[in-house]
């Protein structure tokens, strides 16, 4: 079971700063794809905007161009593998869910599938995108959240979704006990 979250309470789910898996596409026109992005960030509450960083060259940057949505999955150290296969072939060549052994799943408010498997998602819609010369920053609004309820109490309690966070080449950590100051 997945507990709704107000969309202004996504960055309860990325705060901490893990590696996500970036979804992408249409499930509608047969047309999905799914990548590792570690560099994304809250940008606001309120309205919910979030940023992500993606190269220019990625599928996944035209598959957001193309249908102005993208979904960014949650995911726990379980599925460290299927980062690093979705990370290792692009989108353009492969069916990476198949490959991965991760499953499309449509979204509430948006066409691009999450990861069933993922501890939470959230599903943005396209606002803004600026070109830095081979990466494209695209803000996102978010227009609905949704976490594992067995990962959630208010906040993320992250020594139990025990996300991924990268750390460059092959070095992950994964999230410990949350302690209130
Ligand atoms: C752990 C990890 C983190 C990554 N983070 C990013 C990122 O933040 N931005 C980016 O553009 N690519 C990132 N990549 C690279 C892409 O995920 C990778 O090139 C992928 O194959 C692109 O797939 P696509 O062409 O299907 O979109 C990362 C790869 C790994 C393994």
């Amino acid at each position: 079971m997945r507990k709704k979250l107000p969309d202004e309470e996504f960055y309860h789910l990325i705060n901490h700063g893990p590696c996500v898996l970036v979804t992408s596409g249409s499930m509608k026109r047969g047309e999905i794809n799914v990548a590792p992005i570690a560099w994304g960030t809250p940008v606001n509450d309120e309205p919910p905007l979030v940023a992500i960083c993606v190269a220019t060259s990625h599928h996944t940057a035209k598959l957001i161009n193309k249908y102005g949505c993208f979904a960014i999955n949650l995911v726990s150290r379980q599925l460290i593998p299927a980062i690093k296969i979705c990370g290792s072939v692009s989108g353009r060549h492969a069916d990476k869910f198949k490959r991965a052994g991760i499953t499309p799943s449509g979204c509430r408010k948006i066409s691009t599938p999450f990861i069933k498997e993922s501890a939470g998602h959230i599903e943005c819609k396209l606002k803004t995108k600026a070109d830095y010369g081979g990466v494209f920053l695209f803000v996102g609004k978010v227009v609905h959240c949704e976490i594992e309820n067995r990962f959630y109490d208010g906040h993320l309690l992250p020594e139990k979704a025990k996300t991924p966070h990268h750390l460059g080449g092959s070095y992950f950590f994964v999230s410990g006990k949350r302690k209130k100051y």
